[in-house]
């Protein structure tokens, strides 16, 4: 039943090259939020993996990761956190920088909204180099919570980016070159 479901979800991801630049292979996850039934058993997989286990505080990256992240946080009964990138949130923030290709990029969250001790779980469409997941893990790690593991609709496995997250624990659902 898992394999079919996978099999439905991979075939709704839309793969558009070349964008933003020459040479990217895009994989679009808004096609997917067309497929009524892959988008609930994308969130469905998620909430039978994480419902039991004490998760207090899921954690979705902007943009794609306030897609995926709250409908998983309403059903395993946790709060729901925004990461988000610079400026945009109002409050006190805390901040981590990351390196892109080219240059710098930061993420920032609420001081207050994930207090020490909490059990932690990242959301997000995807993960390519790692970079953006290394600077989550380190936000929220530096408030004294417990990233528990991170989880991704695509695992993009040539960039390895893994790597960059010493060893914690990353789900994904599809896997691409
Ligand atoms: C994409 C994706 C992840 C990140 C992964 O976001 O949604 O958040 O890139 O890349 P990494 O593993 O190399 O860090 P993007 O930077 O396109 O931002 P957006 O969602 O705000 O458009
Ligand atoms: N973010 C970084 N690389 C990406 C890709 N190939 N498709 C979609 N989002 C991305």
């Amino acid at each position: 039943e898992r394999d079919s479901r996978v099999a439905r979800i991979d075939a709704a991801i839309r793969v558009i090259p070349d964008f933003p630049k020459p040479g990217i292979l895009f994989r679009d996850v808004t096609t997917l939020l067309l497929d009524h039934q892959a988008f609930k058993d994308s969130i469905d997989i998620f909430v039978e993996r994480y419902k039991d286990l004490k998760i207090d505080v899921v954690a979705g990256i902007e943009a794609r990761g306030f897609i995926f992240g709250p409908p998983v946080a309403l059903a395993i009964g946790a709060k729901f956190v925004p990461i988000r990138k610079p400026r945009k949130l109002p409050g006190e923030v805390i901040s981590e920088e990351y390196t892109l290709e080219y240059g710098t990029d930061c993420i920032e969250m609420h001081v207050g909204a994930i207090q020490s001790g909490e059990r932690v779980l990242i959301v997000d469409d995807l993960i390519a180099t790692g970079g953006t997941l290394q600077a989550a893990i380190k936000l929220i790690e530096r408030v004294g919570a417990e990233v528990v593991e991170c989880a991704l609709l695509v695992g993009l496995t040539d960039l390895k980016g893994h790597l960059k997250l010493g060893g914690k624990p990353v789900f994904v659902l599809v896997e691409y070159e």
